[in-house]
């Protein structure tokens, strides 16, 4: 028998009002600063349906703008749709930008703190969980030194170990990977195995055909809003692939 649905989002469609400012002549250039902006809406999730099960490993690929991180951040509850229904039934940990919930003002082991209670952790867990989440982000040596002396591949380092330690049921993940080096990228993916054989669900958005069809059971692909793909992440990884060098031949984002 199928495992329970986690995630159960339908008809999802989502704009964005942004403003238009064409301006090409001199005249328009004066003129533009006394009217009001003209204000476009852009379409960016059009009639988007998912469903995930407990345990599944979901990859999600599509081409720069396709509307990727603007679903998961509505999965994640962070944007609201304009319409459609989403329905999550187990608590959700997101890592979707780096350097939210950090301040570089603070030490290392302070930012850690509040990444992990903005997680869902407690403070006592998140306290119990310093020394293993700095050893696997590679970093202990570093603690106490502020957070503003990091490196960006050292902040995102940080930030997946919280995320892969604070995940209680369903982990949401942003590509922000190709930051880490070789040995960190070989860590994050065993704890994947590793998430996934505790049973955890995972919604991985990657630009990387490798680690989608390594590690996902199966994949969507994003085109222009709509899911144009839901198939086993190899068939899903390989026709991204053909669809982003044909799109960067043509000169196309992705
Ligand atoms: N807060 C926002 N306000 C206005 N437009 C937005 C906002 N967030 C996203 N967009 C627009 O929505 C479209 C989809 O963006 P989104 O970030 O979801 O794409 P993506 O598939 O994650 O792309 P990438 O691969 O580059 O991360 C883009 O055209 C983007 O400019
Ligand atoms: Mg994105």
């Amino acid at each position: 028998m199928a495992e329970p649905l986690v995630i159960e989002a339908r008809d999802i469609v989502k704009s964005f009002r942004i403003p238009s400012v064409r301006r090409e002549t001199v005249r328009e250039h004066v003129l533009g600063f006394f009217r009001p902006p003209r204000v476009e809406t852009l379409e960016v999730l059009r009639q988007v349906s998912l469903e995930v099960h407990r345990g599944e490993t979901v990859g999600i690929m599509g081409r720069n703008g396709s509307g990727k991180s603007t679903l998961l951040k509505i999965l994640c509850g962070i944007y609201q749709a304009d319409a459609g229904s989403v329905v999550v039934r187990a608590p959700v940990t997101p890592l979707l930008e780096l350097g939210v919930g950090w301040n570089p003002e603070l030490h290392a082991v302070d930012n850690v703190m509040i990444l992990a209670t903005i997680m869902g952790m407690t403070l006592r867990e998140a306290r119990a969980s310093i020394e293993e989440i700095f050893a696997f982000a590679g970093l202990e040596k570093f603690a106490n030194l502020e957070l503003k002396y990091f490196s960006s591949g050292m902040s995102a380092r940080l930030a997946y170990a919280v995320a892969f330690t604070a995940v209680r049921d369903v982990l949401v993940l942003d590509e922000i990977f190709a930051v880490g080096d070789a040995g960190f990228k070989a860590r994050c993916e065993e704890r994947y195995r590793a998430l996934s054989a505790a049973g955890h669900t995972v919604i991985l958005v990657s630009h990387d055909p490798t680690l989608i069809s390594t590690f996902c059971d199966r994949a969507l692909l994003l085109e222009g809003g709509q899911i144009v793909m839901n198939d086993t992440a190899e068939d899903v990884a390989k026709t991204y692939l053909s669809v982003s060098s044909h799109a960067a031949e043509d000169g196309a984002f992705g």
